[in-house]
């Protein structure tokens, strides 16, 4: 028998917590814009919520998290709030790395970080390396990160490998090719969150969250509390996932057997 899980007072007796949860961080804008604040002061108070989320979803026994930082397309923001979003990762790293390492956070970015200011690059590079052996929690950042972009970097790599090779052609399966994603070695979320009241997918994780539960919470990202994040892990463990199955299928067996 596995051990018992840990209690989680916070969560109703019974509920089947997700390995990996993802999170569209999104309404940091709206959220300073109510208070007639710069959009950073928005992207400030979402820092907090980052810190927050992660202590909760440890807390919790979420063994992965993944957080949509920034996304291929939010280059296009006006140079300012780029560069303020850039400083602010930076703060982030630089004030949390200590934390990270004492809880025994294992640190993962996807997304292409090579076009990140060097300052960051050389954080997340020494955080990552001091925080390679945990295993228990992974935090992982996409930076730079984008579904499409992901997918066609695969598929080169994937046929790169098939010139040289160390794939064949004829073996081709999800079970290969998804070694090829920058999630290689994760497992598929299996709730994916976004705030601020959007529902749509803003290209991220579009293949691995073939069979993830969506949750759109209506709060903004800076007001999204550890009571939220509990009703959305309350809510994904109602649903029934039934992988193109029927629901009898998939029914526990005490639960058909009484
Ligand atoms: C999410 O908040 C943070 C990032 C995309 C970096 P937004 O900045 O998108 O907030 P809204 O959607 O404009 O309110
Ligand atoms: C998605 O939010 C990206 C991140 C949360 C980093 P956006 O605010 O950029 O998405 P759209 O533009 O509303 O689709
Ligand atoms: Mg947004």
């Amino acid at each position: 028998m596995p051990p018992a899980a840990p209690a989680n007072p916070a969560l109703p007796p019974g509920t089947s917590l997700p390995g990996h949860i993802a999170i569209i961080m999104d309404g940091n804008g709206r959220w300073a814009q109510q208070r007639g604040l710069p959009r950073l002061e928005g992207h400030r108070r979402g820092v907090e919520t980052v810190r927050t989320i992660v202590d909760a979803t440890r807390e919790l026994g979420i063994r992965v998290v993944t957080l949509y930082a920034f996304s291929v397309e939010n280059w296009k923001r006006p140079q300012d709030e780029v560069g303020g979003l850039m400083n602010l990762l930076d703060f982030f790293l630089k004030r949390e790395t200590d934390d990270l390492i004492k809880n025994k956070v294992r640190l993962l970015t996807i997304g292409h970080t090579e076009d990140l200011p060097e300052v960051v690059r050389k954080r997340l590079a020494s955080t990552i390396k001091a925080t390679e052996t945990f295993s228990d929690y992974t935090l992982v950042l996409a930076l730079n990160y984008g579904a499409r972009t992901e997918i066609v970097d695969a598929a080169r790599a994937y046929a790169a490998a098939v010139a040289a090779g160390k794939e064949k052609l004829n073996d081709s399966s999800w079970a290969t090719f998804s070694r090829y994603l920058y999630t290689a070695g994760l497992p598929d979320p299996d709730l994916i969150i976004r705030t601020s009241g959007e529902t749509r997918v803003s290209n991220f994780l579009l293949l691995q969250g073939a069979y993830a539960e969506y949750y759109f919470a209506p709060v903004l990202w800076p007001d999204f509390s550890r009571a939220d994040l509990v009703t959305a892990i309350t809510e994904y463990s109602k649903r029934e996932r039934r992988y193109g199955q029927t629901g009898e299928q998939v029914k526990p067996v005490s639960a058909s057997a009484s």
